[in-house]
């Protein structure tokens, strides 16, 4: 079950996906960390952000929408408070990162150089600039920007994490991957919305939310389909995955790894659970390693 991508070895392919698990102190309670393949945190971001309003999370058919709006304690509370305990949890620590400018997100790469027990960053370039009111993320040349800015301020293996909500995802993956990612993280959340027909009030203060778990696994199946197909570095699969047997369709269609998120709301054993199933699966395949999986589809 063991991976190995950008240098850092993993025990398994199946990791939390950022948001899901916070900072690694809950899941402790229901996990052997020992036996996850990563621990992602949350995404962190320079200052403290309180996030939106409640309601911000509604489940919806086949998955939930969440507008947590990005809180979190702000970076120099998370090396304080919550590293450390990461340090001593027996898995990778895969630290996210968020930020509002370029600036923002080269800042955060340095200050988490400077300190122990990071294994990877990924970098969240899926956040809204409030200023210019849209997803910078979704743009190619910022994307490129971006990537090619942290890469010249950090020596840790760097994990971009794309947003969905482009109509061209292929461009965003090549543009990380050409200013020196490592790997692509995909999916993020898709732009949805719900509505409560009583009061006709949307169900979420901030109106509209991303939607994540099974309603979404065969948009994110394609997209790394496509993205293996595009670049040369490993893609790390994200969207729906909620058993052994769909982290290897991700692994068939190209993934070297997969994140699991929403399906932790329902059992947050479930990592644990998908790798058992996933090794289960291998067994039954006659395939001695994860790896063999990887972008085996047959087209
Ligand atoms: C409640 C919630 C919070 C999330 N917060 C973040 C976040 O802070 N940063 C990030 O990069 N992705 C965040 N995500 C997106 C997930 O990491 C993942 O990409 C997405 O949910 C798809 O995977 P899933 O269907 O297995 O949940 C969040 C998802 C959920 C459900």
């Amino acid at each position: 079950m063991q991976v190995s991508i950008a240098g850092v070895t993993f025990a398994t392919p199946i990791w939390t996906a950022s948001g899901t698990a916070g900072t690694g102190e809950e899941i402790e309670q229901w996990c052997d960390p020992e036996k996850l393949g990563a621990m992602v945190t949350k995404s962190v971001s320079l200052k403290p952000r309180s996030g939106h309003p409640y309601p911000r999370t509604v489940e919806t058919a086949g998955g939930m929408l969440n507008c947590i709006g990005l809180q979190n304690k702000g970076i120099e509370a998370f090396i304080t408070d919550e590293l450390p305990r990461l340090r001593r949890m027996l898995t990778r620590a895969v630290i996210n990162i968020v930020g509002e400018s370029i600036e923002d997100y080269v800042q955060l790469a340095r200050r988490l150089n400077d300190v122990e027990g990071v294994d990877c960053l990924e970098l969240n370039l899926s956040c809204p600039n409030v200023a210019r009111g849209i997803d910078q993320g979704s743009d190619p040349m910022w994307v490129s920007q971006c990537v090619h800015d942290v890469r010249s301020a950090t020596r840790l293996p760097l994990f971009v994490k794309i947003t969905p909500n482009t109509n061209d995802i292929v461009s965003l993956a090549r543009a990380a991957a050409d200013n020196g990612a490592d790997a692509i993280s995909a999916i993020n959340t898709l732009v949805g919305m719900a509505i409560n027909h009583n009061t006709f009030k949307p169900r979420l203060s901030n109106i509209t939310g991303g939607l994540s778990g099974p309603a979404i696994k065969p948009v994110a199946l394609a997209a790394v389909y496509k993205i293996a197909r595009a670049v040369k570095i490993p893609v790390i699969g994200i969207g729906g995955i909620m058993t052994g047997i769909d982290a290897a369709e991700f692994l068939i269609a190209g993934a070297s790894a997969v994140q699991v998120g929403t399906a932790l709301f329902r059992n947050p054993t479930a990592p644990i659970q998908i790798a058992a199933e996933l090794a289960e699966y291998l067994r039954s395949k006659g395939l001695a390693h994860a790896s063999d999986l990887v972008g085996r589809v047959a087209v």
